[in-house]
């Protein structure tokens, strides 16, 4: 078997009385494109800081290809890039500055031609001799990319890269990670934007009040979708829905009604048919396949009550 990317075994963390994990277990493969979900305050960015090592485990342990970041730190975090949620920067370097100190801190004396390549693919170099405090949100989101690659990590691990980037930027930086991730790195990213983890990831660990409550791939997780919803519209006033077909309303005026279908339950066919002997005139029908949003959102909320 070949060695994981990323192990972690039963980590704990504490920060006084809160428990922000509770006993995560995760293996991530090489190659693998992971993501994790979770609403605010779930423990995502303890986990990954506790990959970095900038927070201390209360207990467990963490690996990055087979080298345990607290007992062999430096050799784990060689193998490792980190893109932090949070953008904190010496104000006073500039753009290749940054760079090149962080290269230092790898031990990286001749790092310059692929500091201009990274800026490049960046679309940095305009920017590399600005200072940090002048570039836009959007342009220290890229920086921050790009210190977590001048090692050329084999993990590449992005703490919600995205978040407050405009459309334009966000799709680049997609391009960006998938062609990082067919060049062979193992990728692991956290979004709240779960049309990114659709379209990107290849398995899902949905992270809930410090414990990771789903893990499993993409298509698994879709497939376990919480149903359909069926929309049916006329042109003329609907009549009153079914006693029976009530509880699966989402929604009903005059001329459109909306029903929840589940999984394996409830097939179309049947539900027009009802519909129909109830004296529907039925002008247009709607069926969407519930979004990994939708299935999100139920998870995490179930995991609340
Ligand atoms: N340094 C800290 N000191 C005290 N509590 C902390 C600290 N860092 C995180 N926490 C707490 O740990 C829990 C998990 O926080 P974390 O930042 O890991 O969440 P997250 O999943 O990254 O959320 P978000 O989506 O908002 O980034 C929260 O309750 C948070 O308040
Ligand atoms: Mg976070």
């Amino acid at each position: 078997m070949t060695t994981p990317a990323v192990s972690i075994q039963a980590l704990h963390k504490n920060f006084g009385s809160v428990q922000a994990l509770k006993g995560i277990d995760l293996e991530i493969e090489q190659g693998e494109f992971f993501g994790l979900l979770g609403p605010n305050g779930a423990g995502k960015s303890t986990l990954i800081n506790a990959l970095a090592g900038l927070t201390r485990p209360t207990s467990g342990s963490l690996k990055i290809m087979g080298h345990d970041v607290i007992t062999n730190y430096l050799e784990a975090r060689r193998r490792l890039g980190v893109v932090p949620q949070e953008v904190v920067f010496d104000p006073f370097f500039s753009v290749r500055e940054a760079l090149i100190f962080q290269s230092g801190y790898f031990g990286l004396t001749k790092n310059d031609l692929w500091v201009d390549e990274l800026l490049d693919t960046l679309r940095l170099t305009d920017k590399a001799d600005a200072n940090m405090r002048s570039l836009s949100g959007g342009m220290k989101r890229r920086v921050l990319i790009a210190q977590a690659l001048v090692h050329k990590p084999l993990v590449v691990v992005l703490d919600e890269p995205t978040a407050g980037v405009d459309v334009e930027l966000r799709k680049s930086l997609w391009r960006f990670v998938q062609s990082l991730h067919k060049s062979g790195h193992t990728i692991v990213l956290t979004t709240h934007y779960l049309e990114e983890a659709e379209t990107l990831c290849d398995r899902i660990g949905i992270i809930d009040h410090g414990k990771l409550i789903t893990l499993e791939s993409k298509q698994e997780l879709m497939s376990r979708g919480l149903g359909q919803k069926l929309t049916v519209s006329s042109n003329s006033p609907l009549p009153d829905v079914p006693t029976e077909l009530q509880r699966k309303i989402v929604n009903a005026s005059e001329f459109q009604l909306e029903l929840r279908l589940r999984r394996e339950q409830d097939s179309v066919i049947d539900i027009l048919d009802q519909l129909r002997a109830a004296n529907f005139q039925i002008d247009d029908i709607g069926v969407e396949t519930d979004s990994l949003e939708d299935i999100f959102v139920q998870l995490t909320s179930e995991q609340a009550l």
